[in-house]
């Protein structure tokens, strides 16, 4: 059971905290926050200069919050900090973690030891990525993230499945995401060069805040380097809170959120309502509840196949007896029938025929009106 929710001091929202996370989130009060975003130093280990055919250096990370003296150092490191956050976790929040395979199995294994509940990894794929200017390894065109829960517990995180379908062509999200590293106008410069050797795409947090937060939401950013999980944060109408040990990076991250405006929140940026999961309703439930007698005849559309409601919830037709989902499949020989929707029942008062998800609907309707409501959704 994690410890009991409070609430955060106004003044730390939607504001840079200049430090060190391990420092700065045992401050902070317990289960607070909805959505981390970790984008941690990734112990490149890089000792010496790369520098392509042309003769000049590749812009790689070089910088001092990526030194750690050895593995063990950098595990203590990353435990330290794991920790700090699944402190300031709701329980129905979640975690994001970006890494390489520098970095990233450490990442997980921690993660796990500590309890957290891996949900998901996701592959970022690169379209556009550095070569390898040696020859002498694969182009590494891809970084992991993985994407936690605080515990196995936790089941009731904040996810939106349906509008992330639905902002996909109707296709569920895969784990594997094709986006473009941060170039052009977003990338900030400072003296006509990279500001920062790692900015990530606003692409990437958009998809992440936009399928684990709602508006008014609070997510965290422990090595919030330009901010770029701040600046999307707040488009998005979310509440945010950055936390950054080099101060240069802070002042630079606060007035590149200063430059930007939330876009207005009506009611298309809420959720939809079809996020809100649909209650199952199995076909002997209308039997138990007397939305339908057994012994009903079932037409199937108009191909002439009329099926009969057995006691036991299943329905019988031609020699064939199971689901309203097998029989239909049998009947018209189809690998895939929605029961559902292809069988007809008569309405006794009307006469008309309806399909079964009339039924199923107000057996919905039923589950999910509060006691007293009930005889008006009949
Ligand atoms: C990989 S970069 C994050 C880049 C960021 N996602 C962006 O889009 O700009 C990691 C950042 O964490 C900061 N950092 C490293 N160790 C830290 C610590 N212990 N506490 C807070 N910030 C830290 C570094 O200064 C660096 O800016």
């Amino acid at each position: 059971m994690s410890a009991k929710s409070a609430t955060l001091p106004p003044e730390i929202l939607d504001s840079v905290i200049h430090g060190d996370c391990r420092e700065i989130l045992p401050a902070l009060p317990p289960c607070t926050v909805d959505l981390i975003f970790a984008d941690p130093p990734y112990n490149l280990q890089l000792h010496k200069d790369l520098w392509r055919p042309n003769l000049t250096c590749v812009d790689s990370v070089y910088d001092p919050w990526d030194r750690f003296s050895s593995f063990a150092e950098y595990d203590r490191f990353t435990r330290e900090w794991l920790l700090a956050c699944r402190r300031v976790l709701k329980d129905t929040g979640t975690l994001w973690v970006i890494g390489s395979y520098h970095n990233i199995y450490r990442v997980g294994s921690i993660l796990q030891d500590l309890g957290y509940w891996i949900l998901n990894d996701v592959v970022w794929i690169k379209s556009n990525p550095t070569p390898n200017f040696l020859g002498t390894r694969l182009c590494n065109a891809h970084e992991i993230l993985i994407w936690a829960a605080r515990s196995r517990k936790a089941a009731r995180y904040t996810f939106h499945y349906r509008s992330l379908k639905a902002s996909n062509d109707d296709l569920q999200m895969r784990s594997d995401w094709y986006l473009p590293i941060c170039t052009g106008a977003e990338r900030l410069k400072s003296a006509g060069e990279k500001a920062h050797t790692t900015q990530k795409p606003e692409a990437l947090l958009h998809r992440i805040i936009r399928a684990c937060s709602n508006p008014g939401d609070v997510v965290l950013d422990p090595f919030f380097g330009t901010g770029t999980t701040g600046a999307v944060a707040k488009r998005l109408g979310r509440r945010w809170i950055g936390i950054e040990c080099d101060e240069t990076y802070v002042r630079m991250a606060r007035a590149r959120i200063e430059q930007v405006v939330p876009l207005p929140i009506p009611a298309p940026m809420l959720p939809p309502p079809l996020d809100a999961p649909r209650r199952r309703i199995p076909f002997g439930m209308l039997l138990e509840y007397g939305l339908i007698a057994p012994g009903t005849l079932l037409r199937l559309g108009h191909t002439g196949h009329v099926a009969i409601v057995m006691d036991d919830g299943t329905i019988a037709c031609n020699g064939h007896r199971g689901s309203i989902h097998r029989v239909g499949s049998a009947c018209l020989n189809k690998p895939v029938f929605n029961g559902w929707k292809h069988w007809y029942y008569q309405d006794p008062q009307t006469g008309e025929y309806f399909p079964l998800e009339t039924l199923r609907e107000m057996m919905r309707a039923m589950c999910d009106t509060p006691p007293g409501l009930a005889e008006t959704v009949r």
